[in-house]
Parts: structure tokens; sequence; C-alpha cells
């Protein structure tokens, strides 16, 4: 696990952006993007953004996977995950829109359909590099506490913390879904490459827990630590928690060093 504290949220997102284009410009062929929504990756999308405007970095042969949805949005549904991605990343990119999966939270059979999600990723090479953020209860997509550390892409019931966390973005609590579809955590950790994100004080206690504590069910995102190339990205708040931020930083200025 590669561990990069930054100073602050813009430094994180840059980092980040770095990180992804970099992974993106060795396999210009064809680039499986796992994507995340929520507040943190948002930074990440604008850089992205922004090197794609300013930099000519190319989307055209990139293929993305969303990690979730929720089940009953449809993706013209101002809170879907799908038009979340449409507004904060795919409308402002090169991207063939033929080439853009998100899980179908209106699908008739779910359980086909997580079934067929997983199909897409196998048949579309496996995803290159995953993009994560990580939830106040330890959640990677929405691997809530508890969820098997195997698990495959299917419907999630959403604990109520998560439910709580993400009223924010409706009228009312009411009408937050209750359901997801989700990747599983097994399916997240077959991508080659983990891109986990965190920023603010509110991540500090659970990120260092996930990063440094016991690998746990209770805490998905600790699987990062069994991820053969898990590069976690955060800034001082988020990392304010971790006991070994001054080796990362040596690592850090080491591994920068070995490039000169
Ligand atoms: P956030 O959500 O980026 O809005 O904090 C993270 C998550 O729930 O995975």
């Amino acid at each position: 696990m590669q561990v990069f504290i930054k100073k602050d949220y813009e430094e994180m997102s840059r980092k980040a952006a770095e990180i992804v284009a970099g992974e993106m410009r060795k396999k210009k062929d064809h680039f499986v993007l796992g994507l995340a929504t929520g507040s943190t990756p948002l930074g990440l999308y604008k850089e992205l953004i922004r090197m794609h405007r300013d930099e000519g970095l190319d989307f055209s042969k990139v293929t993305t996977f969303n990690l979730d949805e929720y089940c009953g949005l449809a993706p013209d549904h101002p809170q879907s995950y799908h038009y979340f991605m449409d507004e904060n990343l795919f409308n402002h990119i090169n991207i063939d829109k033929k080439n853009v999966h998100v899980p179908d939270g209106m699908a008739k059979d779910l359980e086909a359909h997580c079934q067929e999600y997983e199909k897409m990723i196998r048949d579309a090479g496996g995803i290159d590099l995953q993009v994560l953020g990580i939830g106040g209860d330890g959640h990677i997509a929405f691997n809530e506490p508890g969820s098997s550390l195997g698990s495959r892409t299917r419907v999630k019931t959403l604990t109520e913390e998560t439910i709580e966390d993400n009223a924010r973005f409706f009228k009312n609590i009411d009408e937050v879904p209750k359901y997801a579809i989700t990747m599983g955590v097994g399916s997240v950790m077959e991508a080659k490459i983990c891109l986990l994100l965190a920023n603010g004080a509110k991540k500090a206690e659970v990120l260092a827990k996930a990063v440094e504590g016991p690998i746990t069910a209770e805490i998905t995102a600790s699987m990062m630590q069994m991820h053969p190339r898990a590069i976690i990205v955060v800034d001082e708040e988020a990392g304010a928690k971790l006991k070994r931020k001054d080796y990362y930083r040596h690592v850090e200025k080491m591994v920068d060093l070995l490039k000169k």
C-alpha cells in the first residue's frame, strides 16, 4: 500500500488526477476506469476535465464502470449516480457514452442485472484503475459493515448512517433510497489498481482503521491492505490519525529521489 498525505483537498485531488492520467497514458489503446460518486472525488473529476481541456487528455478509448447506483432512481433523476457522473465528468470530456456503465437502478430483474454488470466488466478486460471513496462507516462502494469480503455485485440495504449521510442531497430523509446496487468487495479487489481518496477530519478515524487496523468486514475499506496495488491519497485532516504518517512521507520522498 502506498499512502500519500497531501496538504489539502486541492492537492489531494491533483495527486489523484496525476495518478489516473499517468495510468491512462500508459495504456492508450483501451483503458478501463472504475469510478465513484460522492463529494470526495469531485476535485479529481474537475482536474481530469481541466487536463482534457488544457492538455488534451484523451478519453475516447476509455471505458468506465461506476461502483454503484441507488435502486429506484432513473439515470435522469438528479440524485441518481448516473446523473451525477454526467454532470460532474462525462458531459465535459470526450468519452463515448456507449462506453459508460453505471448499474441500472431501474432494472426489472435486479439480480440478473448485477450478474450482467459483472460480465460486462469481465468482457471489457477488467478494471485497470478503480477510484474509491470511504464512507463514514468504512464502506467502499456500498459495501456496508458486515458485507462479505468476497462479495460480488448485488443489491444492498443501506445502513441508517449512510442514509443520513446522503440525506443532504435530498429534500428530506424519506426520499433517500434505502437500497442500492453495488459492486462487491471481491469485485473491487479485482481492479488492477485501487485508488482510495479521503478528505476532511470526519474521515480521520475510519481511514486510520482501514489503513492500519485489522482487516475486517466491519470496515470493508480495510481490504485495501490485501490489494497488491492500493494507493491511498488523503488530505492532512483525513490523515491526521494515521500512526505511520512520518514513514509514509519518508517513502514518498525516497521514491521521488529514486526517479531522479
Ligand atoms: P463522500 O462519500 O465522498 O460523499 O464522503 C464517500 C462514500 O460514501 O464512499
